[in-house]
């Protein structure tokens, strides 16, 4: 009978005959996927794994500092970090195409990372988290989804660099890849984390990016996942976050007018990302919710609730 432990044994022992004293390299994300399959590797060939974290600016609150902590602290693997914030948002200045925002988030990672990678020296494989339907779906269809997941692989890199790809769980389903994790001895809150799109804040902050709007979003977005935490909704939900919306609205603080940001709620249940529904949430949540970012967040006046489907809708608003 097939067992998680036993996927794991059989697993190690591949990895280290195929690696030998070889180097492996992978992009963490932050993301299940690539933190699993980060965990898997370095349980079989230690040192010899390197993995490279490129914070783009575009991650939510604390998640740059979550994940280097848990790689390089708990569990000891070899972990370049890269801080590109700076960078990723002048190259982001005066894009608001959603299309655009993505090529440009894309190429530039591609960019830090072969850099990064070259300094290594001699590298031998690339490790990546390819999933089993993401297997089927490159061979299949080239749908939405296929451009959806652009961003996930590091271009020409392989061939540029003569790198032989390690895919340790393309035979796994998402949920599995979850209790592999678990079996590894990772925390919940990174084996059960809610998908997150490679583009991350860029394409919640909607129209042109600037330092101000990033951190606002990050702000609103931070209450949120507090609220639906508390709530004891966070792994119920598909995905949960907040929208700042390009728009100005009139508003009343005190005696004062204000005239400040919108920003959109979403939180939406689905089981491949492919259809959604909104999520009926308690007004009362939806409520606590709206006072605080109202009250906390600065330069945000109001809060709606987006209860479309996709489709029509998509889930994200870019
Ligand atoms: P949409 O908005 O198309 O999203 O309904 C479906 C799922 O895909 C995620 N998504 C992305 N993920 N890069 C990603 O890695 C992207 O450019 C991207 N766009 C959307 C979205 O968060 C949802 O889970």
């Amino acid at each position: 009978t097939w067992t998680m432990a036993g996927f794991i044994e059989t697993e190690i022992a591949s990895i280290k005959e195929k690696v030998g004293t070889g180097k492996v390299i992978c992009a963490l994300s932050g993301g299940v996927d690539s933190s699993v399959v980060a965990v898997l590797i370095h349980k079989a060939i230690g040192d010899q794994l390197h993995c490279i974290f490129v914070n783009n600016g575009l991650l939510r609150k604390g998640e740059a500092e979550k994940v280097v902590n848990l790689f390089t602290k708990h569990f000891k693997i070899n972990l370049d970090y890269v801080d590109a914030s700076a960078r990723f948002l002048e190259k982001l200045a005066g894009v608001s195409d959603p299309e655009k925002k993505r090529k440009i988030i894309g190429n530039e990672f591609i960019y830090l990372f072969e850099e990064e990678a070259v300094k290594l020296g001699q590298v031998d494989y690339l490790a990546q988290g390819t999933l089993y339907p993401d297997v089927i779906e490159s061979v299949s269809t080239k749908g939405p989804s296929a451009v959806i997941k652009s961003h996930h692989n590091v271009g020409g890199l392989p061939e540029r660099m003569n790198l032989k790809l390690l895919e340790p769980v393309r035979e796994l389903f998402k949920d599995e890849v979850r209790l592999l994790g678990k079996e590894l001895g990772m925390p919940d809150e990174v084996v059960h984390r809610q998908p997150f799109p490679g583009p991350g804040l860029a394409i919640r902050c909607i129209g042109e990016l600037t330092a101000e709007k990033l951190e606002i979003l990050r702000e609103a977005d931070a209450i949120v996942l507090e609220e639906i935490r508390k709530a004891g909704l966070y792994r119920e939900i598909w995905q949960s976050f907040a929208v700042l919306l390009p728009v100005r609205t009139v508003g009343v603080m005190g005696d004062a007018r204000t005239y400040d940001f919108t920003v959109a709620l979403r939180a939406v249940n689905s089981l491949d990302g492919m259809t959604a529904d909104w999520v009926k949430l308690p007004y009362e949540l939806l409520g606590t919710i709206s006072s605080r970012i109202i009250n906390e967040v600065k330069g945000v006046n109001r809060v709606v609730y987006d209860i479309s489907q996709k489709p029509p809708a998509t889930i994200e608003w870019e």
